[in-house]
């Protein structure tokens, strides 16, 4: 049976997740929870990602080699880029680019070296899915968040997209950072600390990897705002939806 691997940046989400795990066991690896159990008849292990490129690709690395995880999909929360990449979005990626690799003049700026390339693609299918899902319940963005909190946080008519996500040991809080960013990589939708590492660790062992990100913040100067209420509140509720809802979809494939 395939074993899925639910990677949460966030120890709200992966809270949710647990809660929708009725027989999950811990396990203790690499001082890492990793909670062993099934979720909608599907065998899973969810953990918690920890922040940051190192730690993510650690965590990402045990789930393979240990638990023999062959699909894998991360949650979190991401900065956006793109224009009209708006707070309460969700940014589904095609690829992810490390941002602050630069092996340069040795190699060109954000080429991993010895890769021969930046950009680590997501699997193509896994990120249909995501995207079909996450449009499923954005579309019913008020039943998953209740109306109060779509009105707080001014969640007017939330969308889907699919792009480049960009990855740093860096949280993106000023104007200038982001503006930067969009000059050297023009395409790129949202930016977090975890996902380009995770996705090159999958392309070494050749397992399917796909991200969604909630966008919590516009990683500007004021990306500071609320950022742990949205959390609770917003983004948990959507990782928990979205991926139950990809989940429900893969039991009828
Ligand atoms: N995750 C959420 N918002 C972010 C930001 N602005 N920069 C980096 N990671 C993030």
């Amino acid at each position: 049976m395939a074993v899925i691997g639910i990677m949460s940046a966030m120890h709200e989400e992966l809270a949710a997740v647990l809660s929708a795990m009725p027989d999950e066991q811990r396990l203790q690896v690499a001082g890492r929870d990793f909670w062993v159990g099934h979720w909608q008849g599907h065998s899973v292990v969810a953990v918690l990602s920890r922040i940051g490129k190192v730690a993510a690709a650690t965590t990402a690395t045990v789930l393979l080699e240990r638990f023999g995880v062959d699909t894998l999909v991360f949650t979190g929360v991401a900065g956006g880029l793109g224009s009209g990449v708006r707070v309460g979005d969700v940014v589904v990626a095609d690829g992810l680019v490390q941002h602050d690799m630069d092996a340069s003049p040795l190699f060109p700026r954000h080429e991993v070296p010895l890769y021969g390339r930046a950009r680590f693609e997501a699997d193509a299918k896994l990120a249909v899915q995501l995207a079909q899902a996450s449009e499923q319940v954005l579309a019913d963005a008020a039943l998953h968040l209740g109306p109060s909190t779509l009105a707080e946080f001014q969640l007017n008519t939330p969308r889907v997209h699919r792009g480049l996500i960009l990855s740093g040991d860096r949280f993106v809080s000023t104007s200038a950072e982001s503006h930067a960013l969009r000059q050297a990589l023009p395409e790129a939708l949202a930016v977090e600390m975890e996902g380009a590492a995770v996705a090159q660790v999958c392309h070494d062992y050749g397992v399917p990897f796909a991200a969604v990100r909630t966008i919590s913040d516009r990683a500007d100067d004021t990306a500071h705002t609320d950022f742990q209420r949205f959390i609770r509140e917003v983004a948990s509720s959507y990782s928990l939806a979205i991926v139950s809802q990809w989940l429900r979809q893969r039991a009828l494939d």
